[in-house]
Order: structure tokens, then C-alpha cells, then sequence
């Protein structure tokens, strides 16, 4: 971490001989461990050690020295309950701590004498993978023992990842720095969504998400598996949804069971969602016979809300219903079931007869109250099945029974009313990760907002938030860099105290939480490469990394409207690039420090070298029609690096006539092309105001 206060070098100071620097070492230890003694977690770029724990704990005191020195005779023992989840969590951490120290432990089981092992482990139960249940944990690591308590095995592989992230090194050794943490998550609800209905994900790809998702602390994987382009899992009772609904890419009920019991063996449940009764062209085209409408359905290849409804009045209909819920809720273990039930704009409805009679029959006033008979019926069925319905924020309509949970995605409001009136309910407005917006927008989006009126019982009615990966412009190869590392920032909003806020001290623990992340077999990192080289059909492809780290993908609500299909690539230079990347973040940190007090000019010019010469660069090494348009905004940042670097250089201001050609320049660079832009554009144009404040 640069620019950070590293108590690491504590170890090098105190071999200073300088009697003046040991005095302000002193006085830096014993102010921290004042610090410490308050269990102070609300400013933590100023107090904590280089560490890199994301996210970060409730409380955690760490020792300015010392450290517990990894050898290959590190080993595990287990007190108290000792079951296969947190046997396979113990093998896992062990192997990915083998992979990044090359140490060859002695022993890889788990040892039966507390006294011969260094990592004690005690868990008091098996813990239930349940809403509430006890995730909180403790870690003291000694010099000698590091000793994890925590009620569940559930909290004890949150200790186990916290431990992992924790593991540093120096020049001659692997070591755990000494550290006392007590830990506990601030929202019970920490979930991932992802959409497998726009684009079909492989069992492998979810997997390794929902592993990446354990390493953060996340706790719920909703699985969207149903939509107007594909319903995506195997019901035996209605075998033509994954016949005609499925274009042949679903999930067999057999690995529907194995992805469960990996999320079990991570500590997550699953929720599935059968999006009803819009979103329903898939399970129309296989049953139109369940439709609002006569007429013929297709699985839909395009994006948008579409009109297919299921009827609420069709008696076949519940009996659908019925049966996929009963299939479903023996695959599904956890309580809730997500019944989706957004974007229903009744269109069918309206345009139907026998629908407009029986709303009138049953004195429905409008569409809103036909869903909510529907909704009653379905919870009904729901019920019978040992389930707990929960629905998008549509659903949140009076005549609702109160043990529902709402799942607010349009705003805050639904979510704090239907808080109010006693329901339960998570967020994810503001976490659309889908939609492409920068980590700092999400990463400030706190779930409860400050003027939300509630007492304090009605707040614990907001349980917490998912991130959602609605998947238009997601295929298998992109999906990681759309979900990591940003949702990892959203899993610290989700599991911190409310005060951990602080974006600078965020960055780096992001970037080290990145690449470990690939542990998992994510591909939010190499990706981008992958995507390059076969764009370009060229192993030389640096220069184009180069240009792809600083432009920024278009958002998702900039695409509608283009002509778009589902079966259009996502394999293009645009899903090569990310909303942000370390580079354009670190841009952002240098302009700002540069702006406050002309600070890190020399890592600005080294920057702005690296992109002026790119240019030229590209130009040598590739030739390519995609490239063409591309080779535009490349030559603007070649320009606007080029003029802003001789400023900086000579410490000279921007003319009337230079200030006007680099606003020109920022309006080209800030146009789309081939769906991205120049991700820097802001802080070119901070940079310049400041060179013209400063100089
Ligand atoms: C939604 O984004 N339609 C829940």
C-alpha cells in the first residue's frame, strides 16, 4: 500500500539506530495502541496495519510486531464439533496457503493433538444454513498458536478466509501478523444474484462464483432461473420446459443437488427464483397453454420487459405451479423461494375477457390486485411446500401475509415502507452490478439510508442486500469481471460496521482481494487477455491491455435501444474492459492528491508517458479492422496525455487556446466508441485545473 501508514515496518524501524526516528516510532506504537484499546474500527487508514482483510472485521487489534512464521509443520486440530463442512473448509484453506508458499506441510490432516498442532480450531455446533444463524468468530494469533472460536462451523470458515487473507510475507518468511479479531456481520442477508436465464452459466462458472463468494463473506446465491429467454432447470412433471424452453442449456435436477451441496460445503444457501407471472415467454413457449394470450410464443431473443403473463384465473396454471414448486423445494433445501414478480405490466390482462370478468367477480380494482390474488394463491402454495415467498418489490401490495420478505430493486422507499409495516425485506438498489457503474458507487450505498424513520425493532426488519447480475450482456467468459472484484466491495458494505466507509483504504485491500480471488478459478482478471488476443489473433497484445485498462465499458442502460440479441458475442473490446480497473483507481487517487497539494507529480508523468507512447505503440504492433475506430480514442489519449504531461513537466499553465483543445479532446473521448469510452475523463479534467490552480 502506498502512501498508507505501515506498521510492518515497525520490524525494520526497530533496528534503527537513529535515537530521534526510535522516539517517533514510540510515540507512533503507543499512540496505535491506544488506539487498539478503544477497538477503534472507524478510521482504519490511519490505525490498522497493512493488512488486507476484506471485509473488514467489527473489531481487530494487531500487534505492531512480531508474528506467527509459517513452516511446514503447521497444522490443524478441531475441538467440539468436527463435521465434514468444516473438514473440506480446513482442506481448502490449506491448499490454497500451500499454493502461495510453495511450504510442503509434514501433515495435510487434521491432527488429533491440540498440543502438537498450531492452528486450534474450536466450534461449539453444526451450524444450520438459516437466516440468523450465528456466523460471529474469534481469531488471536500468537507467536506460537493461532486459536479460531466460533459458535457454528459457519463462523469458523469466515475465521478460516479472514486468517487466509491475513497471510503476508517479507524477504525471508510467510507469517501471519499477531492479531486479535472478534468478528460478526452487520446484515444477516449477504447475497449474489445471478441471471442464468439471459445467458445459461455452466455448472463450473457458478461454482466458482459461489466460491469467490464464501472467501467474502457472502452468504446467499439466489439463482435467477427463469425469464422470457430460457427456463433453466429440469422439472420432470412438465418436461417440455427444458425441451422447447431451454434452447438445451438447463440445469439437470442431479446438478442442481451437486450445486447445492458445494454452496452447503461453502457455507451459503441457495434461493431459486421462477420468475411469475410475467417474465414467463420461456414457460409459455413450452405451455402456451398457461398464457393470458392465445397466441404463439417464442423463447425471446432480445431485452426488454415483454407482455407474456401466465393467467391467474386458469386453474392449470396453480396446478403448474404446484408441481415445479414441489419439485423445486426438495432440490432447494433453504425456506425462501424467490417468485420474482416484477415488471408484470398486465397487458394480457387487460386485453383478456374472461381475466376482465373475473376480476370484476372478485372485486380486483385493478392489475395490482389481481397479481396479489395470484400471489396469495401462489404463497398458499408455498406454504404447503414449507416455503417462505419472496418477490421483487411488486409484490409488495396490502392482503399480503406479513412472513414474506420484500426485495426492493426500484428504490429504498419499498424497502423502508414495507419495513414499517413489519415485513421483511432486502436491498438491491444500488447494487446492479449488471449495470456497470464504477466500485465507488456501490461501494458508498449504504443498505439503510440516514433518514429512514424507522424505530429500532422496524429496522431489524431489513435484513441486508444482494448484488445482481442481470445477464444481457454476460456470457461465460466476461461474467467474472462484471461480478469481481466490485462485488467484493459490496460484500464489505454488507458485513462491516456502517463507519468502514473509506474508499482510499478500500483500493488496496480490493486489489490484494483480486487476485486471491482467482484462487476460486475466476477469470475477472485473465479475461480480459483472453478476450484480446483472440480479438486481435496476436500474442502481443500489451498495448492493448494498456489501452483497454483506461476505457470504461458503456452502462448496460446506454446499450438499450441498440440493436441487440442474445446470441450476439460478448466476446468484443468492450467486454474486455471493466468500469474500473487498478489503473484508472490509482489515476483517480494520484489527481486528487496532486489537486490538494501538488503531491506524486512524478507517478502522474509516468503515467501520462505510458499512454502518450502507447499510441504509437498499437500503431506498430497491430493491424485490424476492428481496431480502426478503436485507434481513435487512442489517439485522443495520446493527445491529451501529450499536452497535459508537458504542463506538468514544466510547471506551466494551460492557454485560453490549449484549454479549449483539451475540452474538445474530452468530448471525443468521453463519446462511445465501440461501446466504451475513456474511463479518465474526469480526472483529465481535474488535472488540468489543477495544473492551472497550482502553477
Ligand atoms: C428487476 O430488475 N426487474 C427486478
Amino acid at each position: 500500500m502506498t502512501g498508507k501508514f505501515n506498521l510492518y515496518n515497525f520490524e525494520d524501524a526497530s533496528i534503527m539506530c537513529d535515537l530521534k526516528n526510535k522516539i517517533v516510532v514510540f510515540f507512533i506504537v503507543v499512540l496505535s495502541m491506544m488506539h487498539f484499546c478503544y477497538g477503534v474500527t472507524d478510521s482504519i487508514g490511519t490505525t490498522s496495519r497493512d493488512v488486507n482483510i476484506l471485509p473488514w472485521p467489527k473489531h481487530i487489534s494487531l500487534e505492531s510486531t512480531g508474528q506467527f512464521v509459517l513452516s511446514n509443520d503447521f497444522s490443524v486440530h478441531v475441538k467440539g464439533d468436527y463435521n465434514p463442512r468444516i473438514n473440506t473448509a480446513i482442506s481448502y484453506f490449506l491448499d490454497r496457503i500451500d499454493q502461495k508458499t510453495g511450504i510442503l506441510f509434514i501433515d495435510k490432516d487434521i491432527v488429533g493433538d491440540s498440543h502438537k498442532s498450531n492452528l486450534i480450531i474450536s466450534i461449539k455446533r453444526q451450524g444450520d444454513l438459516e437466516l440468523f444463524e450465528d456466523e460471529s468468530y474469534t481469531l488471536k494469533i500468537t507467536a506460537s498458536k493461532i486459536l479460531l472460536n466460533a459458535t457454528t462451523d459457519l463462523g469458523a470458515i469466515h475465521g478460516l478466509e479472514t486468517l487466509l487473507q491475513l497471510l503476508t510475507h517479507n524477504k525471508t518468511s510467510f507469517f501471519f501478523p499477531l492479531a486479535d479479531i472478534a468478528d460478526t456481520p452487520r446484515f444477516p442477508w449477504r447475497g449474489l444474484m445471478i441471471d442464468v436465464a439471459r445467458h445459461y452459466q455452466p455448472v463450473h462458472v457458478i461454482k466458482r462464483n459461489i466460491a469467490a463468494m464464501s472467501a467474502v463473506k457472502l452468504n446467499v446465491f439466489h439463482w435467477h432461473l427463469s425469464d422470457d429467454q430460457g427456463f433453466r432447470v429440469e422439472i420432470k412433471s412438465y418436461p417440455k420446459l427444458q425441451e422447447l424452453a431451454s434452447d438445451g442449456l438447463y440445469y439437470t435436477q442431479e446438478e442442481i443437488k451437486e450445486v447445492v451441496q458445494f454452496a452447503s460445503d461453502k457455507g451459503i444457501r441457495v434461493i431459486p427464483e421462477i420468475d411469475v407471472p410475467g417474465h414467463a415467454t420461456a414457460i409459455l413457449t413450452a405451455y402456451p397453454e398457461l398464457a393470458s394470450k392465445d397466441t404463439l410464443y417464442h423463447i425471446e431473443r432480445g431485452k426488454g420487459v415483454f407482455d407474456a403473463t401466465l393467467d391467474p384465473t386458469n386453474k392449470q396454471t396453480y396446478e403448474f405451479l404446484e408441481s415445479i414448486i414441489s419439485e423445486l423445494a426438495v432440490l432447494f433445501p433453504d425456506k425462501y423461494f424467490h417468485i420474482g414478480g416484477d415488471e408484470n405490466k398486465g397487458k394480457h390482462w387487460g386485453e383478456n375477457i374472461k381475466i376482465q370478468e373475473f376480476k370484476r367477480k372478485n372485486n380486483l380494482k385493478n392489475n395490482h390486485e389481481i397479481q396479489t390474488f395470484f400471489n396469495i394463491k401462489l404463497q398458499e402454495i408455498l406454504k404447503k411446500n414449507g416455503k417462505i415467498m419472496m418477490g421483487w418489490d411488486e409484490i409488495f401490495q396490502p392482503n399480503l401475509p406479513k412472513d414474506i420478505v420484500i426485495h426492493s430493486w426500484r428504490g429504498k422507499e419499498a424497502m423502508i415502507e414495507s419495513a414499517k409495516k413489519g415485513y421483511q425485506s432486502i436491498l438491491s438498489k444500488g447494487y446492479y452490478i449488471d449495470l456497470l457503474f464504477d466500485t465507488k458507487t456501490h461501494y458508498v450505498n449504504d443498505p439503510i439510508p440516514l433518514d429512514h424513520g424507522l424505530k429500532p425493532q422496524q429496522l431489524k426488519n431489513i435484513l441486508g442486500g444482494e448484488a445482481t447480475m442481470w445477464a444481457e450482456l454476460v456470457s461465460s467468459i466476461n461474467i467474472d469481471s462484471r461480478i469481481w472484484p466490485r462485488t467484493a466491495a459490496i460484500a464489505e458494505r454488507f458485513w462491516s460496521e456502517k463507519t468502514i466507509t473509506d474508499f482510499n483504504n478500500l483500493i488496496p485491500r480490493l486489489n490484494a482481494v483480486s487476485i486471491s480471488l482467482e484462487d476460486h478459478g475466476l477469470t475477472h482478471l485473465k479475461s480480459r487477455r483472453q478476450i484480446l488476443r483472440n480479438l486481435f489473433q496476436t500474442l502481443d497484445i500489451e498495448h492493448l491491455v494498456v489501452l483497454s485498462e483506461v476505457c470504461k465499458p458503456i452502462t448496460a442502460r446506454e446499450r438499450v435501444g441498440q440493436f441487440y440479441k442474445t446470441f450476439h458475442p460478448l466476446t468484443l473490446f468492450v467486454d474486455a474492459c471493466t468500469p474500473d480497473t487498478p489503473q484508472t483507481i490509482r489515476f483517480f487517487g494520484l489527481v486528487q492528491k496532486f489537486m490538494a497539494n501538488q503531491e506524486n507529480k512524478e507517478e502522474i508523468i509516468e503515467m501520462l508517458t505510458l499512454w502518450k507512447e502507447n499510441h504509437q505503440n498499437i500503431m506498430d504492433s497491430t493491424k485490424n479492422p476492428i481496431l480502426n475506430e478503436l485507434l481513435e480514442l487512442s489517439k485522443t489519449l495520446e493527445m491529451l496525455s501529450e499536452m497535459t504531461l508537458k504542463k506538468i513537466k514544466n510547471e506551466e499553465i494551460f492557454t485560453v487556446q490549449e484549454l479549449k483543445k483539451a475540452d474538445d479532446l474530452l468530448v471525443i473521448a468521453d463519446m462511445p466508441i465501440q461501446n466504451v469510452r475513456l474511463a479518465i475523463v474526469d480526472e483529465f479534467k481535474s488535472l488540468i485545473k489543477a495544473i492551472n490552480t497550482h502553477y
